[in-house]
């Protein structure tokens, strides 16, 4: 199954503004299927090994902070193509840049309030989709 499956993760500023269904939505008419989902609030070890990989950078204390500041949605999605489809859907980082129609555009404030989360490769899809879901009952 490799490559059908990517993570995405509804951040706290989208679940908090009520935009889950229509994040969601949007996801369902790109041709995604939920596999699995949750609604959690991360706690402070639980966002600092989720993003381990940027531990060094400028912005990590303030992440960790936004993503621990209220519930948030993990996601794990089916699709052909899933984590380049994904991200395309969802558009670049930075809302600013981001293209019109993706989810950021949509719904994100700022380049780090930008409402979903999603893997970058086919391995860190697999491994951010145990994160949160090993064990777990899949669709
Ligand atoms: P995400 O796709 O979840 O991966 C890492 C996150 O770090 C990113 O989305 C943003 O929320 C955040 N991020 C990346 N670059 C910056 C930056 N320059 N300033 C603040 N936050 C950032």
């Amino acid at each position: 199954m490799a490559g059908h499956h990517t993570l995405a993760i509804i951040k706290p500023d989208a679940f908090a503004a009520g935009l889950a269904g229509r994040i969601i939505a949007h996801l369902e008419s790109e041709g995604f299927k939920l596999v699995a989902a949750r609604v959690m609030r991360l706690t402070r070890a639980q966002a600092e090994t989720f993003y381990a990989v940027h531990g060094e950078r400028p912005f990590f204390g303030s992440l960790v902070e936004f993503m621990t500041s209220g519930s948030c949605m993990p996601l794990l999605l089916e699709r052909d193509d899933a984590v380049a489809h994904l991200r395309g859907t969802i558009g670049a980082t930075d809302p600013a840049e981001a293209a019109d129609g993706t989810v950021r555009a949509l719904y994100a404030e700022s380049k780090e309030r930008n409402a979903i989360h999603a893997s970058d490769s086919d391995d860190n899809a697999r491994i951010e989709g145990d994160f949160f879901f090993a064990g777990c009952d899949r669709a």
